[in-house]
């Protein structure tokens, strides 16, 4: 594990001097139009609702795909690494990897200086196996004035700060998942702008979680009009219901069923609710985060399989707060749900960019 700073990315600013409050849509469709096809591996986990699980679901779904990732070089394919980027002061995605007071753990200053000032790009390279993160924490709490003042200037333009920044270093990474939530409007949007699929987590079945998503259909509606015409909504992911002989239960799929009926008002399609879902599991899921190990690495570490990658040597079994080994069974079947989610979303994740590219690809023949 080491910072990596990457070293060509050119100064965003000045992409932003063209712009001003009385741009017209037009200049911005160019820029953007450049930008868009650089972006298809950007997934943004965001719900118009807090404590939903995104921070919990990105982390997991980043290390699902970099476990796969290393699978595939392991057996001599191509791969590359998977960049996991929190926009939110609570810093808990820090947790999620255990770099809380890390040495790398800057409270996201890094973040903050890359994001509102031509600063370098810096993340903490390796934090498992095919998985970088940025570090974000309480310093992001400046992001939202600093962008907008930023937009005094730039107008619209500011919210594509970083758009701008992960357009060029996008290359480098097999996907990119963006944490952010829609709490504030200078981070929704920026965060709106730069991925191409959104993923909304819903953990609660009380109707607060229906305005949440009616509350990001309708940003990203907004989103679609001038920053970014691909911000879509491309899976919504259950976290936190009961299985109950690896079904669901009634909780969940009233949670459907209502979830259903507002998609549709939307003209949205009721398949973007992924089949698989997350079992509650709320003591395992606080553990996970306290010792900075994902579902799917809890699981190994419980089953003796996770190797220690400075040793070689075998990791000893993880005990909870109280001392108790953890259960390997329950920890095998969280991971497993993860495992799910992961597979049914990348494949709605691929679908969509072979069709935006289809698209693409007609445009330039027109
Ligand atoms: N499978 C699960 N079952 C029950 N609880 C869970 C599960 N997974 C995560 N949680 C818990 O749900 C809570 C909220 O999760 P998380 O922090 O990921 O949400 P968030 O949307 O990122 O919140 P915030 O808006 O504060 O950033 C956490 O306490 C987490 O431990
Ligand atoms: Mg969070």
């Amino acid at each position: 594990m080491n910072l990596y700073t990457f070293p060509d990315v050119l100064a965003r600013m000045p992409f932003l001097a063209e712009f001003d409050d009385e741009s017209t849509d037009q200049e911005f469709a160019a820029l953007v139009a450049q930008l868009r096809p650089r972006l298809r591996n950007v997934l943004g986990v965001t719900i118009g609702k807090g404590g939903q699980g995104k921070t919990t679901l990105a982390a997991n779904v980043a290390y699902m795909l970099a476990e796969e990732q290393a699978a595939r070089a392991a057996n001599g394919k191509s791969a590359k690494p998977i960049l996991y980027v929190e926009l939110d002061a609570n810093g808990n995605g820090r947790r999620e990897f255990g770099l809380q007071d890390g040495e790398f753990d800057d409270d996201g200053a890094r973040l903050l200086k890359a994001l509102t000032t031509d600063g370098d790009f810096t993340v903490v390279r390796d934090v498992k196996p095919y998985l970088d993160s940025a570090i974000s924490g309480a310093k992001l709490g400046d992001l939202s004035s600093r962008i907008s003042r930023i937009s005094m200037d730039h107008g619209s333009g500011a919210y594509l700060l970083l758009a701008l920044l992960l357009a060029q270093i996008s290359h480098h990474y097999r996907w990119i998942i963006l944490d952010f939530s829609p709490g504030d409007k200078e981070t929704q949007r920026s965060g709106m702008a730069a991925a191409t699929h959104h993923i909304a987590p819903v953990m609660d079945s009380d109707n607060g979680t229906l305005d949440g998503l009616k509350t990001l259909a309708l940003l990203l509606r907004k989103t679609r009009k001038l920053l970014n015409p691909e911000a879509e909504i491309t899976a919504i992911a259950f976290l936190g219901f009961n299985k109950r002989e690896e079904k669901q239960t009634a909780q969940l799929e009233i949670v459907r069923t209502k979830i259903e009926a507002q998609l549709v008002k939307a003209n949205l399609d009721p398949a973007l609710m992924l089949d698989g879902f997350v079992r509650k599991a709320e003591g395992l899921a606080a553990l996970c985060r306290n010792q900075g190990r994902p579902a799917r690495e809890m699981a190994m570490a419980a089953s003796g399989e996770l190797m220690d990658r400075k040793t070689g040597e075998t990791v000893p079994r993880p005990r909870d707060e109280r001392g108790r080994y953890v259960e390997k069974v329950h920890a095998i079947k969280l991971a497993s749900d993860y495992n799910d989610v992961v597979r049914e979303l990348i494949t709605r994740v691929r679908a969509r960019n072979n069709m935006l590219r289809e698209r693409e690809a007609q445009g330039a023949v027109a």
